[in-house]
């Protein structure tokens, strides 16, 4: 029985991580740069970025790319998660229809 315990509380500590992990990666990662007129979201929208692949292309494709070389791919394609999950980009398309 007290092994079980543990293991609720480490699957619940693991949980809870990943989902604090998950919930900024933009503002860690991406806004000491990325802010007002430059934010990510803003950029996103404006080069028809839709989801992580396509961030992750255009971050690497850019002309900017050595600004991005010390972001992972896996930064990158989290970051476009946070984004798109969150809607922010979608309501901006929905608006310009
Ligand atoms: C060291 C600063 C810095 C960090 C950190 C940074 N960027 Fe950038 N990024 C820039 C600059 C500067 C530009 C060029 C902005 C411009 O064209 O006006 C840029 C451009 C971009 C572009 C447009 C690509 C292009 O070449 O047109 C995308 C997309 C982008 N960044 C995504 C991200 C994402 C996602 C993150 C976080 C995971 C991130 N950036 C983190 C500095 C940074």
């Amino acid at each position: 029985m007290k092994k079980f315990g543990m293991i609720v509380i480490a699957v619940l500590t693991i949980f809870a991580f990943s989902l604090s992990a998950s919930a900024g990666v933009v503002d860690d990662k991406c806004a000491k740069c990325h802010k007002g007129d430059k934010a990510v979201d803003k950029i996103a929208a404006k080069n028809g970025i839709k989801d992580g692949d396509a961030l992750l292309k255009a971050v690497r494709g850019g002309s900017k790319a050595g600004l991005h070389k010390n972001l992972s791919d896996e930064d990158i394609k989290a970051s476009g998660a946070e984004l798109f999950k969150a809607g922010k980009t979608k309501k901006k398309a929905a608006e310009g229809c």
